[in-house]
């Protein structure tokens, strides 16, 4: 761990140094240089044999960052110790020191040290044959899948799922966050008791949300005539304990280490209904992808490291140029809850005000990320981005390969559009009417994949997780800890207990809405 003194001068430093040298426009930045477009991308590439191939290409050319600024935040990285923070995080060192915890979800892919990566396995396959025994008829027809967790323990199934069985569902999966009991009646008017798997997704398994639902789950199942409802149920938790004792039989729980986070937990055993969904062939493809992308992230050095690269320019727009937020749009429906699980896996991780030796920090950490799917945002929100008065960097992904069996003009369309929305808002457009002038000079990067298989959607999340990672390590904050969750449910619970002294406004509403 680097201390806050040294991450704070090579910030310093790194912001003098800025200072110090012309701030170009974008249509600058290309026309200084004709090998620009071929500097600022790289295409990513993996052959994984029979779980397919992956390619994908990253442009961050549209974005302010030159030579001179990537020479700025490669020293800073060195500085911030990068290389030892990598090897720390792949070496199963203490990287969640708040918690005094190893980060092995690199792990449970394949990447990490042998010992975890054993254990990896063994829990991939105790999930495989659980899956394949389940898709074989062991717990008697299952036709539908109702997924419940939330946070980290809903957010990548919800999404893997959505992304991945636009053309085939072994089951169908019903994935319910919500404690509002209208998300879980929604799944049930979709289901069949007697053909329901009820999963109970939590790594704590003490969360309130979801304990609450996997009751009223199980009394679903008892009042619609199931004979044995605990016995369509399966836990999927770092808490095998709780699960037993909530009721769970030990040959239904799918354990993951304690030393998986939540929100990089999709690789684990919380990944089971997505496993379900695709099949473990496709599961794997997933993992293969990711691990990819672990092993461009081990070995590529500076900003030839694709995650810190994404890293450095994220940094720059926050720290120097004041962004406060930053906007991911899919131009793929697949990819439609990309941007939720995004914003829990950025801000959950990086939204800190403490550094790693528990010091206040000195910049601002990560920025509000948000977004949505293309078209759709050009329609409703891209006037802020256009002509706005916040400067907010863009990522777009799109898949070269279409989703859809439609005429190819929808893709060719979608594609094209998301191409000129970039394109615009790098150019700009002068006019004497300043209700009709975009500004232009407006920074955005491209995430252009060959398709949206299984490997290059594994490779897509764990480029982001180690983005985050460097974004994380650059600022010397822990992203593994999220203690900023736990005052609103303590109040809730004094809510509920009628204890605690709130408020008058609070308690003028809890005596409004019922709860006084
Ligand atoms: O409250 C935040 C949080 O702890 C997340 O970090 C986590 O992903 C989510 O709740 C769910 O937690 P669990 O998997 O333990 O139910």
């Amino acid at each position: 761990m680097t201390d806050h003194t040294t991450i704070n001068t090579a910030w310093e430093r790194l912001a003098k140094r800025l200072e110090e040298q012309p701030q170009r426009t974008l249509t600058e930045l290309f026309a200084d240089d004709a090998g620009r477009v071929a500097a600022m991308s790289q295409r990513i590439e993996a052959d994984l044999g029979e779980l397919g191939e992956l390619g994908m290409l990253l442009d961050w050319s549209k974005t302010h960052l030159d030579g001179a600024i990537l020479d700025a935040f490669e020293e800073l990285a060195d500085a911030a110790g990068f290389g030892a923070a990598r090897e720390a995080l792949f070496g199963g060192g203490i990287v969640n020191i708040t918690e005094g915890r190893a980060a092995t979800h690199g792990a449970m892919r394949g990447s990490g040290t042998d010992a975890d990566v054993e254990e990896g396995e063994a829990l991939l396959a105790r999930m495989g044959m659980l899956v394949g025994a389940i898709h074989d008829g062991a717990l008697g027809e299952i036709k539908h899948l109702i997924h419940i967790g939330i946070g980290g323990s809903a957010l990548g199934p919800a999404l893997a799922i959505d992304a991945l069985t636009r053309d085939l569902k072994l089951v169908d999966v019903h994935v319910v966050s919500n404690i509002d009991g209208l998300a879980l009646e929604q799944a049930f008017a979709a289901c069949d008791p007697a053909t329901t798997l009820i999963a109970v997704a939590s790594k704590t398994f003490t969360t309130t949300e979801t304990m609450t639902n996997a009751t009223s789950a199980l009394k679903w199942l008892a009042d619609n005539n199931v004979a044995d409802p605990s016995g369509q149920v399966v836990a999927l938790t770092a808490n095998p304990e709780g699960a037993v004792e909530w009721g769970v039989d030990e040959t239904r729980i799918l354990p993951f280490p304690e030393s998986v986070g939540g929100r990089y937990s999709l690789w684990s055993s919380i990944g089971f209904p997505v496993a379900m969904a695709v099949g473990m062939a496709d599961f794997q493809a997933m993992l293969a992808g990711a691990q990819a992308i672990d092993t461009h992230f081990r070995e590529a050095e500076g900003r030839a490291n694709a995650p810190l690269l994404a890293a450095f320019g994220d940094l720059y727009y926050t720290r120097i140029r004041g962004c406060q937020t930053r906007a991911v749009f899919a131009y793929d429906e697949r990819l439609a809850l990309l941007p939720d699980y995004l914003q829990q896996l950025e801000m959950e991780s990086n939204g800190k005000s403490v550094t790693s030796d528990g010091k206040p920090v000195e910049r601002p950490t990560a920025p509000v990320t948000w977004g949505g799917v293309g078209t759709d945002g050009q329609h409703a929100v891209f006037q802020l981005l256009h002509q706005g008065t916040h400067l907010i960097p863009v990522d777009f992904i799109a898949a070269i390969a279409p989703g859809d069996d439609l005429d190819p003009a929808h893709h060719r369309s979608l594609l094209m559009n998301c191409l000129a929305q970039g394109a615009a808002l790098m150019a700009g457009k002068a006019s004497d009417d300043l209700a009709r002038h975009y500004p232009g000079d407006r920074p955005s990067a491209m995430f252009l994949v060959d398709d949206i298989d299984a490997a290059t959607f594994g490779a897509l999340i764990a480029f982001h997780e180690h983005r985050t990672f460097a974004g994380a390590v650059l600022m010397g904050i822990n992203p593994f800890d999220q203690f900023g969750v736990e005052l609103g449910k303590a109040m809730a619970k004094s809510i509920d207990s009628g204890e605690g002294d709130f408020d008058a406004s609070t308690a003028a509403l809890m005596a409004a809405a019922g709860l006084a």
